[in-house]
């Protein structure tokens, strides 16, 4: 086995709360600035967000990215319903006027939070967990809340996000730029299965994607970033 090898693994909402042993060193020392000055970002209050909130809301899913058996990295998100995204919509619409609007309520997929372990970041592993996040969704756009000043927010500009809002979405958080990304631009969008229609820029590129599998444990399995490395996954979770 090469042992630098990434190996990216999709996780539901159960297999996600059961991994806090290896998330939680990566978003401490990925986050020690912030942990350091804002209690809003002291990890116990980062994994009750995620117990109460995200892990609670449909469309979770969670792709860990592993290197020699140890979590370097993740990226999890949630669906925001359609009538719940009318907002989010709202603000694509007065910011984005070149970006063409489905016709009917789409949801909105929401990027909840993002981390790559400081030893190992700047090498592509964070863009690759990204991508396998998105790949597939059935929502049209996804959105995702940064820190002006975080220099992730660069890599998000480079990566195709746009800026739509400034939003501030607890009493104790920051304000935080709120970003969108066209996933219906994406080789592997899945325009039939969200029934949306052909509604916008890309959807061409769209026609004859292969659709998502339903894989037995209920998590969805989408073709993956990279040419998949199987290992046996935990239940509730899937290598990609
Ligand atoms: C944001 C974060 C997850 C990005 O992870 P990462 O693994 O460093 O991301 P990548 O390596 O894919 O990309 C970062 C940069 O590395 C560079 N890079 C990528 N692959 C590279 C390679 N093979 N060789 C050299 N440099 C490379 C690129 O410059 C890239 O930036 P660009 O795409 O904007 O040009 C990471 O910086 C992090 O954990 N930040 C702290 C937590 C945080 O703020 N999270 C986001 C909250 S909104």
């Amino acid at each position: 086995m090469d042992h630098h090898e990434l190996i990216l693994r999709r996780h539901d909402a159960a297999a996600a709360l059961g991994m806090r042993a290896g998330i939680e060193p990566v978003y401490v020392a990925s986050h020690a600035d912030r942990i350091a000055v804002d209690p809003f970002s002291h990890p116990d209050r980062f994994w009750q967000r995620l117990v109460d909130m995200y892990a609670q809301a449909p469309g979770f899913v969670l792709v860990s990215g592993s290197i020699a058996g140890r979590l370097i990295g993740y990226g999890f998100g949630c669906t925001r319903s359609a009538e719940r995204a009318a907002e989010i919509w709202s603000e694509i619409r007065a910011a984005l006027p070149d970006l063409a609007i489905p016709a009917g309520p789409q949801p909105v997929f929401i990027f909840n939070e993002f981390a790559v372990h400081p030893g190992h970041q700047n090498r592509g592993y964070g863009r690759t967990i990204l991508d396998a996040l998105l790949a597939g969704r059935r929502e049209p756009v996804a959105n995702l809340f940064v820190r002006p000043e975080n220099p992730a927010r660069a890599h998000y500009l480079a990566w195709g996000w746009r800026k739509i809002a400034e939003r501030k979405p607890f009493a104790d958080s920051p304000t935080f730029d709120s970003l969108i990304k066209d996933l219906r631009v994406t080789a592997n969008w899945t325009r039939a299965a969200a029934g949306s229609g052909g509604d916008g820029p890309g959807s061409d590129q769209v026609d004859g994607a292969p659709p998502a599998v339903q894989d037995s444990t209920g998590v969805e399995a989408f073709p993956p970033a990279r040419k998949p490395k199987v290992v046996d996954p935990p239940a509730g979770s899937v290598a990609l």
